[in-house]
C-alpha cells in the first residue's frame, strides 16, 4: 500500500462497502500477499447486513435437499431466475455457513444444552416460500452476529486497511480518463473518494475494484433499510458504463412496524414462520383470500395482500399476532423484536403488532456473471448491488446473505486466479473542484430528497399503472436537471452524492418498470395484470443503448 501527500492511495484491491459482501470478500483475499482497502460511508458496521434478522437460507437438514431449495427459489423468482446460478448458490450454501462458523459466528442451537458438533446441530427456522425449515439464525439478530464477527476478523488482519467515513464518488476507468488505447477494453482501476474527516476528494487506485455497496431501497419514502442504502454502487457502475438489469423488482417487506413516532423497524418473517398470524383491525384473518400458503406465501403476494386490505379499509395498518405462543418462546426466539416493541409500548406477548409494508430489497442491480464480473474489466459487484440471476422477479427470504457469501467467494477466487498478473493501475488526475463553491442553499438538497422518495412511493410502489409511471418520469426529469445543475456548481456533500445517485437509480427503476408490459413477481401493473406468454426476459438497460 502507498499513500502519498496528494491523497493518492495505491492498493491491490479496493472494496467499496463493508457489509457481508465487502467484509467476506476482504477476508477471502487476506493472507494472499496483497493489500486490500475497504471503504464504508459511515461506521464499518452500518449497513443492511447489521440489521438482518431472520437468518441465512442453506441446506443443512438431512431431510432437506438442494433440489428443494432450488425449486423454492425458482418458484418465488416467478420464472426469471437463472437456474445455473440458483444451483451454484444453493450447492455452495453449506460451505458458506461453515466458513462463517469457522470465523466464529454463533448461530442459535437446536438444543441450548448441546454444543454444536456439526451443521445439523443448529436451530432452523422457516420463512415465506421455503418448503422446509432451512434458515440458520442467531435468534432474531443474525446480521448483527455475522457483521460484528467479520468486523473483528478484518480488524485483526494486517493486510486489510479500513477507511470508515469515506464515500466513493465515482469509479476511475480507462475509458473515462481517455487512458485506453484505441479499441482497448474499458478497465476499472479505482475510485474518487470523499474523506468526510477533511472533506477532500482522494484517489484510491487499485488493480481490482469490488463494489459491495448494498441496495437502493432508500429511493422509497418508507424503507426497512438503514440510511446508507442509496444505490451508490448501481449509479457509479452505470455512469462508468456497466449494464444493469431487473431494477423494476423492488421488494417490499410485508411486515414493518407501524408506529407514527418511530423509525421503520422490521418484524422478521421468521415470526410468521413460527406461527404469527396476519389479521385485520377487527381481528379477522385474511390471507386465505389471497394464497393457500397463507402467511408463508412469497413476499410479493403477502405485501400486495396487505396493501390491498389497507387500501380497501382505509386503514393506517394491519396487525401481526404471535401472542398465542408461549411468552418464553417469544422472548427467546425474538428478543430484539420483543424489546424494541416494548420500548414503544407494545407487548408482543400480549397484543398484536401494527404493521405496514416498506421497501426492503433491490432484486435488480449491476449485471454480473457467476464470477461476479461486471461489463468493465477488473470491476466486480457482490451482494445486493449486483444482479446475479439468483432472485429473478422476487427474492426468497434469507437468500440474500447467502448470495453475499457465495459470490464474495466466487469473485475473490477469480481475482486470485489472475492475482498480480494485472499491471498496476495508471495514474489519474486529481479531483478538480476549482469551479465550485459551497452551497448557499443546502435546503434544496433536502427538499429534493423528500420529493424524490415521495414520488417513488406514490407512483412506483407495490401496485403500478402506466399513467402513474409516466407521471413519475415527468416529475423526475425536473429533479434530475436541478440536481445535475447543483452538482456542477456546488461542493459535494454526503447528502448531495446520495441524492445524485438516487435520482439515477429512480430513473432506471421507472425505465425498467415501463419496459415490462406484464405483471410478474414484484412488478405488478394494473394495466398488464397477467404474465406475458413465452420465456420471460430480464430487463437489461445498457448505457448509451436504445431507450
Ligand atoms: P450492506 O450490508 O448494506 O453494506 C453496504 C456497505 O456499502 C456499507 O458498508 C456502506 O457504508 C457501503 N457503501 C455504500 N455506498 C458507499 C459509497 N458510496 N462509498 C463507500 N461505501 C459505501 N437478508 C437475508 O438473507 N436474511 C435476513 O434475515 C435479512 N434480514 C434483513 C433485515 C433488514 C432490516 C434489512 C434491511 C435487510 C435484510 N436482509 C436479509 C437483506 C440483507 O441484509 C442485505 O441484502 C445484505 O445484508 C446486503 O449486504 P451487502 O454487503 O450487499 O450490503
Ligand atoms: C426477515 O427477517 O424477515 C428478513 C429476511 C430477509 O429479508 O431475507
Amino acid at each position: 500500500m502507498v499513500t502519498n501527500q496528494a491523497g493518492d492511495h495505491l492498493f491491490d484491491v479496493l472494496i467499496i462497502g463493508s457489509g457481508a459482501a465487502g467484509l467476506s470478500a476482504a477476508l477471502r483475499l487476506s493472507g494472499k500477499g496483497g493489500q486490500i482497502a475497504v471503504l464504508s460511508k459511515g461506521p464499518l458496521t452500518e449497513g443492511s447486513t447489521f440489521y438482518a434478522q431472520g437468518g441465512i437460507a442453506a441446506v443443512l437438514d438431512d431431510k432437506d435437499s438442494i433440489e428443494s431449495h432450488v425449486k423454492d427459489t425458482l418458484v418465488a423468482g416467478a420464472g426469471l431466475c437463472d437456474e445455473n446460478i440458483v444451483n451454484f448458490t444453493v450447492e455452495n450454501s453449506k460451505d458458506a455457513i461453515q466458513w462463517l462458523i469457522d470465523k466464529g459466528v454463533n448461530f442459535s442451537l437446536a438444543d441450548e444444552n448441546k454444543p454444536a458438533e456439526n451443521s445439523t446441530d443448529y436451530h432452523l427456522t422457516r420463512e415465506g416460500g421455503h418448503s422446509h425449515r432451512r434458515i440458520i439464525h442467531a435468534a432474531d439478530a443474525t446480521g448483527k452476529e455475522v457483521e460484528t464477527t467479520l468486523e473483528s476478523a478484518v480488524k485483526n488482519a494486517t493486510d486489510i486497511h479500513l477507511f470508515e467515513h469515506h464515500i466513493a464518488v465515482d469509479l476511475l476507468t480507462t475509458n473515462q480518463h481517455s487512458l485506453g488505447l484505441n479499441g482497448a477494453e474499458n478497465r476499472c482501476f479505482g475510485a474518487y473518494v470523499l474523506d468526510l474527516s477533511n472533506h477532500l476528494v482522494e484517489r484510491f487506485r487499485a488493480r481490482y475494484v469490488i463494489l459491495a455497496t448494498g441496495g437502493a431501497s432508500k429511493v422509497y419514502m418508507y424503507t426497512s433499510n438503514p440510511d446508507i442504502s442509496s444505490g451508490d454502487g448501481i449509479a457509479m457502475a452505470w455512469r462508468a458504463g456497466c449494464s444493469v438489469a431487473n431494477l423494476e423488482f423492488n421488494q417490499f417487506h410485508p411486515t414493518c412496524l407501524y408506529h407514527p413516532q418511530a423509525r421503520t423497524f422490521l418484524i422478521s418473517e421468521a415470526l410468521r414462520g413460527e406461527g404469527g398470524k396476519l389479521i385485520l383491525p377487527d381481528g379477522q384473518p385474511f390471507m386465505q383470500k389471497f394464497d393457500e400458503r397463507l402467511e408463508l406465501a412469497p413476499r410479493d403476494i403477502v405485501a400486495r395482500a396487505i396493501d390491498h386490505e389497507i387500501k380497501r379499509l382505509g386503514a393506517d395498518c394491519l396487525y401481526l399476532d404471535i401472542s398465542h405462543k408461549d411468552d418464553d418462546f417469544i422472548r427467546s426466539h425474538f428478543p430484539t423484536i420483543h424489546a424494541r416493541c416494548l420500548e414503544l409500548g407494545i407487548d408482543i406477548c400480549k397484543q398484536p403488532i401494527p404493521i405496514v409494508p416498506a421497501a426492503h430489497y433491490t432484486c435488480g442491480g449491476v449485471r454480473v456473471d457467476q464470477q461476479s464480473r461486471t461489463d468493465i474489466t477488473n470491476l466486480y459487484a457482490v451482494g445486493e448491488v449486483a444482479q446475479t440471476g439468483l432472485h429473478g422477479a422476487n427474492r426468497m427470504a434469507s437468500n440474500s446473505l447467502l448470495e453475499c457469501l457465495v459470490f464474495a467467494k466466487s469473485a475473490t477466487d477469480d481475482i486470485l486466479g489472475s492475482w498480480k498478473k494485472v499491471p498496476p493501475p495508471p495514474s489519474a488526475p486529481q479531483w478538480d473542484d476549482s469551479r465550485v463553491t459551497d452551497s448557499d442553499e443546502e435546503v434544496v438538497v433536502t427538499h429534493n430528497w423528500h420529493e424524490l422518495r415521495r414520488l417513488m412511493w406514490n407512483y412506483v410502489g407495490i401496485v403500478r399503472t402506466t399513467k402513474r409511471l409516466q407521471r413519475a418520469r415527468r416529475r423526475l426529469q425536473l429533479l434530475k436537471n436541478e440536481i445535475q445543475e447543483y452538482y456542477q456548481n456546488f461542493r459535494i456533500t454526503n447528502n448531495l452524492l446520495e441524492l445524485r445517485n438516487l435520482v439515477v437509480v429512480a430513473d432506471l427503476i421507472i425505465e425498467s418498470a415501463m419496459r415490462r408490459k406484464e405483471s410478474r413477481g414484484l412488478h405488478y401493473s394494473l394495466d398488464y395484470p397477467d404474465q406475458q406468454p413465452g420465456k420471460p426476459q430480464d430487463t437489461v438497460i445498457i448505457p448509451g443503448g436504445p431507450s
